[in-house]
């Protein structure tokens, strides 16, 4: 698709923040992309334009039924002064997934990494360049037919905003504890759960208050029908090291095809270590504990990338995993990722786009 981005640049400057002082969403960079869709004419007017709030008519389908859909992925700035973009294409290909699944129209997947990288060149002086920080790339869609029935809107908005942030847990690369969620479930088969759709981050919060309450720092989500398979942890994607196995649960349908994940499984092939991808129970996981043989758990996802986990709670029964220490296979893939994405360890994936 051929498409000229209109650019127009804002005429106040915001401060920039203490790059030591980030913490993950808070703030916005001068800039925003956005483009229109209308029934009949397709994706028009992509412009890049001052970053502010959105004018909005409250009918909004999306307010109503919650047609959206986003993804997140991130930059960095390399040594070099090039900026590195982890894997774009990926994210893209994974939009048009989600907007299938909530018949959203597809985007042009091609012009959707054009407009991220042009984006980030606009802003390129807020990519932070301190240990663990970067620039986040939200991009997202949202339907804007203002009309209360429900149906797919005519009308939707693609928009990408961008925040330079640090770890996404307080706890950095620090393990965390997990309580394993067995009232509430995040996904079924032929739900939402593979698509990155708004729906199910909403669905996933009263979980994690409860488990915060609780003293933990995310849940661990079992399948939502025998609430028996582990599927993913908090909004990660979760890794067990067990008798020397990688194991991570096998997408069918109700889990988000992380893109860390997928890297993840690709690194450690090729470094020989064995992976295979699964169904896995709690209570298998309880009795390789048992056995001894539980040696790393741990999450992968853009945001934090890799959060070790410390210690389970599973009603009454806590176990605790590498003497809540991080582990070394979730710290090799740690330094592995975040050394390409930053450009200090040479890409031999091929993974990141200037
Ligand atoms: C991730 O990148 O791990 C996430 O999905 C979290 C994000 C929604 C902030």
């Amino acid at each position: 698709m051929k498409m000229n981005i209109s650019i127009t640049k804002t005429k106040n400057p915001k401060q920039k923040p203490d790059q030591n002082n980030l913490g993950f969403g808070t703030y916005f960079t001068d800039h925003m992309f956005i483009m229109d869709y209308t029934e009949g004419k397709g994706w028009h007017d992509p412009r890049i334009v001052p970053y502010a709030p959105l004018e909005m008519d409250p009918a909004s389908m999306v307010f109503h039924y919650g047609q959206a859909i986003f993804e997140g992925l991130k930059a960095y700035k390399a040594k070099n002064g090039h900026i590195l973009l982890f894997r774009p294409e990926k994210n893209m290909a994974r939009v048009n997934s989600s907007n299938d699944r909530l018949v959203i129209p597809r985007i042009d997947e091609d012009f959707g990494v054009q407009a991220i990288k042009e984006l980030v060149n606009v802003d390129s002086d807020w990519i932070p360049d301190a240990p663990g920080t970067s620039l986040y790339i939200r991009p997202f869609i949202i339907a804007t037919d203002p009309f209360l029935g429900v149906r797919p809107s005519d009308t939707y908005k693609f928009i990408i905003i961008l925040s330079p942030v640090g770890a996404y847990y307080k706890e950095g690369i620090n393990p965390v504890k997990i309580y394993v969620e067995s009232k509430y479930v995040r996904a079924v088969k032929g739900g939402l759960g593979f698509a990155k759709t708004v729906a199910n981050y909403a669905s996933s919060l009263k979980a994690q208050v409860e488990a915060k309450h609780s003293g933990y720092t995310q849940v661990l989500w079992l399948d939502g029908v025998e609430k028996k398979y582990i599927e993913e942890v908090g909004t990660m994607n979760v890794f067990f090291k067990i008798d020397g196995e990688v194991i991570t649960p096998s997408l069918e349908g109700s889990i988000l095809p992380g893109i860390t994940r997928m890297s993840t499984i690709e690194l450690l092939k090729k470094s020989g270590i064995k992976v295979t991808e699964r169904r896995i129970s709690i209570q298998e996981l309880y009795d390789a504990h048992a056995a001894g043989k539980l040696d790393e758990a741990f999450g992968t996802g853009t945001a934090a990338v890799i959060s070790p986990i410390g210690e389970f709670s599973w009603g009454e029964k806590v176990i605790t995993v590498s003497n809540g220490k991080i582990g070394p296979v979730a710290q090799k893939v740690y330094d592995t990722i975040t050394g390409i994405q930053n450009g200090e360890l040479e890409d031999t994936f091929g993974w990141t786009q200037i």
